[in-house]
């Protein structure tokens, strides 16, 4: 039983073999998944799917690169999906410093704005955050995102920032990165963070985990990132899958 709390299956690299994806995830166990759109194209193709398909739900949301390009409409927009019984987030939101498209105020603003809409509909938020903690962590608490709380997608950050985000009502969500033989931080994030607190996902198509690094991730590689938590944590794959699945539930508000 696994939660793959954050892929993007809109993407057009499943547009040829979606089917096969999609029974490769759930001989792996991958019982729901939550699909992440994050601009126009992406948020349609993700809510086609939740449609589709009764395992999977939707997050939406505005990707803080393109953070430039949001308009009123787009976030009138998000705001009337958000009432789709399918959408269970907002999101990916956050900052972005690694590329230089949108200036780093602009990233702020459109944050912002998408924290209050995420306060005003009474959904958790899913935080992508590159080169940016420090001011992440400052905005999530000057606007108060402790109220709806949220996920630290792919968190690659040291165990006192994670402990801080949990603290503030965040869920730490551990993807490929942690089966890498190099990585040093998400390992111990692992280890330190309790279980309770903890979350699964793949963000594939992108960081597929040991031993398939570099190639285009999917689902079923979610099993690989449990794998690697219950052998840091000792415990069975089998209860890491069970209280991370419960996790994802309890956050997204899902039966
Ligand atoms: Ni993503």
């Amino acid at each position: 039983m696994l939660f793959d709390t954050h892929v993007h299956l809109n993407a057009e690299q499943f547009n040829e073999d979606l089917e096969e994806v999609m029974s490769r995830a759930k001989e792996a166990g991958v019982e729901n998944m939550v699909v992440v759109g994050f601009d126009r194209p992406t948020i349609t193709r993700a809510m086609e799917l939740v449609e589709q398909y009764e395992f999977l739900y939707a997050s939406v949301g505005w990707h803080p690169v393109d953070a430039i390009d949001m308009t009123d409409e787009d976030l009138i927009w998000i705001e009337e999906l958000a009432s789709h019984p399918k959408v269970v987030a907002l999101g990916e939101m956050g900052l972005d410093y690694h590329w230089d498209k949108s200036p780093k105020e602009v990233q702020k603003e459109v944050f912002k704005k998408q924290i209050h809409l995420a306060k005003k509909v009474k959904l958790p938020i899913i935080i992508h955050n590159r080169e940016a903690t420090q001011d992440i962590v400052d905005i999530l608490r000057e606007e108060g995102a402790e109220e709806v709380g949220g996920i630290m997608h792919c968190f690659s950050g040291s165990s006192e920032i994670a402990q801080e985000c949990v603290e503030m009502n965040f869920y730490i969500s551990l993807g490929g990165p942690v089966t890498f033989k190099n990585a040093v931080k998400p390992k111990e994030v692992a280890k330190d963070i309790p279980i309770e607190k903890l979350l699964i996902e793949t963000d594939c198509p992108y960081l597929a985990p040991h031993p398939n690094r570099g190639k285009r991730n999917e689902p079923a590689y979610v099993k690989l990132v449990a794998e690697q938590i219950a052998d840091l944590k000792e415990m069975t794959i089998e209860e890491v899958g069970k209280i991370t699945t419960d996790n994802a539930k309890k956050l997204f508000n899902i039966n």
